[in-house]
């Protein structure tokens, strides 16, 4: 994506000083665009991609914050690069897109369902800490039916390998042919954890879907899709993630 822009406008959204007195600063051959002083005004330069110095210090734009809920197919890594070149989740975006955005959490490859991603570390990095407590919903396909005293052990906690898992709630929402849907909710977020607690208590998963993250859910999007949080949808994540009150 290009984010040409006059070298005076970049330097005033940059915070180095007003569109003015950055045109002098401009025409006094303070300014470096590439190594190389500019003297001329208006000169275009690329807001993320020329390396601009004012007296040899570099001046950055911040990058504007963007969220996005993606509908996750089976198939894709939940990472931004794979070393073996398999398609990752951010192949679903568009190239412009890409720059800078990260998921937030981890779906494994055959999990389908719901994923924010975005270039926000800081929000990224709450939404995935159990201290945050994010509820997150699953329907989970399993083998077998589970019995009443199951269900319990989700809200007592489940030993892993990793620890006790913290209380969780699961229900079963239909069972056929020997095989049960259950509709999982859980608060905090372990490697592959829905699918280690069910194998823990003898119930292999055999399809994994997440409905919802807070109170976020996928609407009408089809897998593959994703779109925009909306500007009312970002403010009510800073709050309950203690970023705004
Ligand atoms: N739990 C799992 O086991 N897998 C996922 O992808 C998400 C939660």
């Amino acid at each position: 994506m290009s984010n040409l822009m006059r070298l005076q406008k970049f330097l005033a959204a940059g915070g180095v000083a007003s569109r003015r007195a950055a045109e002098k600063l401009i025409e006094s051959g303070r300014i470096k665009v590439n190594g190389r002083v500019v003297k001329k005004t208006g000169t275009k330069v690329d807001a993320f991609r020329d390396k601009i110095e004012v007296d040899n210090c570099i001046v950055t734009l911040a990058e504007k914050k963007r969220y996005y809920l993606l509908n996750k197919p089976r198939g894709y890594l939940t990472t931004v690069k794979d070393p073996f070149r398999r398609p990752t989740v951010l192949d679903l975006f568009p190239e412009e897109l890409q720059k800078g955005l990260f998921p937030v959490g981890r779906l494994d490859l055959n999990t389908t369902g719901l994923l924010l991603l975005t270039n926000d570390g800081e929000i990224a990095f709450r939404l995935t800490h159990p201290r945050f407590k994010i509820k997150k919903k699953y329907l989970a396909k399993i083998k077998g039916i589970p019995t009443e005293r199951d269900l319990q052990m989700f809200k007592k906690g489940i030993l892993l390998e990793d620890g006790y898992t913290s209380p969780a709630e699961a229900v079963v929402l239909s069972a056929d042919n020997g095989n049960a849907q259950l509709l999982i909710t859980l608060y905090e977020g372990k490697k592959r954890q829905v699918k280690r607690m069910c194998k823990a208590l003898g119930y292999p998963v055999l399809s994994l879907k997440r409905i919802s993250l807070a109170f976020l859910n996928l609407g009408g999007l089809r897998q593959g899709e994703y779109r925009e949080l909306t500007p009312a949808e970002i403010e009510k994540l800073f709050v309950l993630t203690g970023l705004k009150k």
